[in-house]
């Protein structure tokens, strides 16, 4: 993949938007074309964002499923959002509908399409567009639980007075309440990070609720979260363009568990490249396994 590559957008609406918006700044895909099944949204937002194209090389236009079905990434953000309160796996029932009716309308996709599921409950979307849309595995991709990594960096590094990359720590399973952090393998300059004086006091449960409950707090403050999610996936989109090959926690099928969840992955132009293992102690494994097959449950029920 070069610079130049066509990304769809499906789904207009805040997080498909601000998503558009961020990889119109980003400058790198040559044309973005987002897609929605309400006309009027769909050129509203082309119309808002063709008023940022002077400060960008990107062209943005609105275009149909089979269009967006020949680009290189696909970005599917199509669906019900959570209500304040609501889980992320609660959406499934409606947004599974949605991902069945737009991979449909997106066939025959492009063989070598990465398809890059947002929508929630992202892992379990995945599993399911691994399933339906005939692409390999290593091509179906969720934005997982790097949004949660983000701001748990966030948070780890206003405790000890890094910057954010350089700490490296990582949320995995679930996007969303079963989500585990890694804390026994965490690191800043090579020195474990329950190692750091300032972290002692630090109350580890704590600070796991938080990070798990920031999208429950900004969505009953704002009834939605979407400036993350977009700054996320535009530097995915950026890593697959550019075959960079970060190593990001992304949604996808690990064989141990039968299911998807994010675990730490090589991220290159022809998808995820490699899955790192990462060293769990026994607790932080149990609870990896839980929240595995807490989404097995629901991904056995609808794909069988
Ligand atoms: C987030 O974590 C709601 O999944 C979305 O911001």
């Amino acid at each position: 993949m070069v610079c130049g590559s066509r990304v769809a957008v499906i789904g207009a609406g805040s997080v498909g938007a601000t998503i558009s918006y961020a990889l119109l700044i980003q400058k790198i895909s040559s044309e973005i074309i987002l897609v929605d099944i309400v006309d009027e949204i769909v050129k509203g937002q082309v119309l808002d964002l063709s008023d940022a194209n002077f400060i960008s090389s990107t062209q943005v236009r609105n275009g149909t499923y089979q269009e967006a079905g020949q680009c290189d990434i696909i970005i599917i953000t199509a669906g019900a959002k959570q209500k304040p309160s609501e889980t992320r796996v609660e959406l499934i029932e409606r947004n599974y509908k949605i991902l069945d009716n737009v991979i449909k309308s997106m066939q025959p996709i492009k063989p070598s399409a990465i398809l890059l599921l947002v929508a929630n409950p992202v892992d379990i979307l995945t599993y399911i567009a691994q399933k339906l849309s005939g692409l390999p595995k290593h091509q179906v991709i969720g934005s997982g639980t790097f949004l949660d990594s983000a701001r748990l960096r966030l948070r780890i590094a206003s405790e000890l007075g890094v910057a954010e990359n350089a700490v490296h720590a990582y949320v995995l399973g679930e996007h969303g309440d079963s989500q585990i952090i890694a804390w026994s393998s965490a690191h800043v300059g090579g020195k474990k990070l329950l190692d750091f004086p300032e972290l002692r006091n630090v109350d580890k449960d704590k600070v796991a609720k938080e990070i798990s409950g920031k999208a429950y707090e900004i969505i009953k403050l704002k009834g939605a979260t979407y400036f993350g999610i977009a700054g996320c996936v535009s530097s995915l989109v950026q890593c697959i363009i550019l075959n960079q090959k970060h190593v990001r926690p992304l949604s996808t099928f690990i064989e141990e568990y039968g299911c998807v969840l994010s675990m730490p992955v090589v991220l290159g132009s022809n998808g995820i490249e490699k899955i790192i293992e990462i060293h769990l102690d026994s607790d932080e494994k149990a609870k990896l396994k839980q929240s595995a097959i807490s989404l097995k449950e629901v991904c056995d029920k609808y794909v069988k």
